[in-house]
């Protein structure tokens, strides 16, 4: 039994618990269908049916995640109530209702994830925190990771996905292109955020983080950690390794900048080089605790690595695939390679000019839904259309379910990085940011996607203009409960034969 049969199993198992204990204390659920209720999303509104929710769970473990929300959907209109962990919940797939939703963020609605999550990020995450706190956290990313930081940055991201690849051995056995993703994105984040080179410390880091991410896979189970042999006490224990790790580097930095005055870092030439520990240990004029600084930490590795790696090797999975996408890439980035010296690296002028490649980069995020949707909590009686969203109800936007709707993109189901060309599959009555969210939107928007977007650039111009490779097994990707690939894609990898040098 692999392990998203098992986690399937136990799913169905609590839920199953959840419906009987319910239906044995009817007081519980059959609550008066009073004026509100009556007006929430159609649904499982009455005795709660775990057939419903098995099957929309069951529908994510196939390739094609969407059929049984179309199924729903169709019947009840984009948005149904369903139980969820016995909790009620409101899933949306309508674009409309989406954005308000995150726009809405720290309003009409708060950020309301598992406690698990919050248990492996950290309770002063960026993802858990709410109100103003969650502002001040918010804007410290995107000083280090937005637009305007991003430009001097590629030519260091040139040198790490290099340095990777340089340890590729191309006509020896078959490689596992999401491994090799992976170690470049966390290498990456690891010298952008923490100055500190890719080396074992790093890979030592990275695999902990591997061990953080089974753990949120598997089961929001409140009594996980007594049982340290599940996926789930295992990610504990490598967060903690991980929070010691991160606690000395920072400490470190504080007794360095105690000798000398943090004179390098300090020096007007090195403005604009601060690093996250910098910017972290001066925030809020100094007063962040060792918890606080840690759990951001946390937060932005593991919130930049398994999104980052899984949507380049998707990418280059659904290249593949297309001959003619890949052509196109191909000759865009052989375009850039030829006006290159040797040693050369490329500049924010050369990412600029990657049209093509950032359409490819979209139809990858369109189709593949790292993130297939975010989880909130009304904070009050949220009006829209004619219904009543209650307080205290769970909304789960369902970014994805757009994203693969035939109403909003013709063939939704097919990679065609083409559209993105032209404006001309888009209904015109919905606004079209509302019908593209990958990283989200609103107050939470990922202040991680412009730096996102650039390593995945990087990447596939490397990977595209050096080598050429071919599937080595047939692989699959699956939807439930996050997306994945499940043999992390083996290819057999040639040097271009046609490569320029
Ligand atoms: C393809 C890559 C990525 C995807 C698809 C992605 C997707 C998302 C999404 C959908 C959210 C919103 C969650 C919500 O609203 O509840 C988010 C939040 C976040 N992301 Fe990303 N992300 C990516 C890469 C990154 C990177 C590279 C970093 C940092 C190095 C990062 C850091 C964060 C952080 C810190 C948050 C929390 C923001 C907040 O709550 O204010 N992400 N991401
Ligand atoms: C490029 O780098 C390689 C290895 O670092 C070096 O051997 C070569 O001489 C360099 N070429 C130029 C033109 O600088
Ligand atoms: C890709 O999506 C972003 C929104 O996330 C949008 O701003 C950008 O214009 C899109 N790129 C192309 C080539 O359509």
């Amino acid at each position: 039994m692999d392990t998203s049969t098992l986690l399937f199993a136990a799913v169905s198992t609590i839920l199953l618990v959840v419906a009987l204990k319910k239906q044995l204390l009817p007081g519980l659920t059959l609550t008066q269908p009073n004026k509100e209720r009556a007006r929430l999303p159609p649904g499982i509104t009455g005795l709660p049916l775990p057939g419903d929710i098995l099957r929309l769970i069951s529908a994510y473990r196939l390739p094609n995640p969407d059929l049984f929300l179309y199924k729903h959907m169709a019947r009840h209109g984009t948005m149904f109530t369903a139980h969820l962990f016995g909790q009620r919940a409101v899933f949306s797939a309508d674009p409309s209702f989406n954005r308000l939703v995150l726009n809405g963020d720290g309003r009409i609605v708060d950020s309301s994830y598992p406690s698990s999550v919050a248990t492996l990020l950290g309770a002063k995450s960026v993802l858990v925190t709410h109100g103003p706190a969650h502002k001040g956290l918010h804007s410290l990313a995107l000083t280090r990771l937005g637009y305007a930081a991003l430009p001097p940055l590629v030519a260091h991201i040139d040198r790490i996905v290099l340095a990777t690849m340089g340890k590729w051995e191309p006509g020896g056995a078959a490689m596992r292109l999401l491994d090799e993703a992976r170690k470049i994105a966390m290498n990456l984040n690891i010298k952008h955020l923490l100055s500190i080179e890719p080396g074992p410390w790093s890979e030592s880091l990275r695999c902990e983080f591997n061990t953080i991410n089974d753990g949120f896979i598997s089961i929001p189970f409140p009594f996980a950690f007594l049982l340290p042999f599940t996926n789930y006490g295992k990610a504990l224990k490598a967060r903690k390794k991980v929070a010691l790790a991160l606690q000395e580097v920072i400490r470190k930095r504080t007794d360095e900048k105690a000798t000398d005055g943090g004179a390098d870092r300090g020096k007007e030439e090195n403005k604009g080089k601060k690093d996250m520990v910098d910017l972290l240990l001066e925030a809020d004029g100094g007063s962040f605790s060792m918890e606080q600084m840690v759990d951001f930490c946390v937060n932005l590795l593991a919130a930049g690595y398994d999104t980052t790696s899984l949507t380049m090797t998707l990418a280059a999975k659904f290249l593949t695939e297309t001959p003619a996408a890949l052509a196109q890439l191909r000759e865009e980035h052989d375009g850039i390679r030829k006006s290159k010296g040797e040693n050369q690296s490329l500049e924010w002028s050369d990412y600029q000019s990657m049209a093509f490649t950032q359409c490819v980069i979209n139809e990858t995020l369109r189709i593949c839904n790292i993130v297939n949707g975010v989880l909130r909590r009304a904070n009050t009686n949220i009006h829209f259309k004619d219904y009543i969203i209650p307080k205290g109800y769970k909304i789960i936007a369902l970014l994805g379910a757009v994203h693969l709707n035939n109403e909003h993109y013709e063939n939704a189901q097919s990679f065609h990085p083409w559209r993105w060309q032209r404006n001309n599959n888009k209904v015109q009555d919905v606004p079209a940011s509302n019908l593209f969210s990958p990283f989200g939107g609103g107050p939470r928007q990922c202040p991680g996607n412009e730096l996102a977007r650039v390593v995945i650039s990087v990447f596939l111009y490397h990977l595209v203009t050096r080598f050429s490779w071919d599937e080595a097994e047939e692989d699959k990707v699956v939807f439930f409960p996050t997306t994945r690939i499940l043999k992390g894609y083996p290819i057999n990898l040639r040097l271009r034969s046609d490569s320029i040098s």
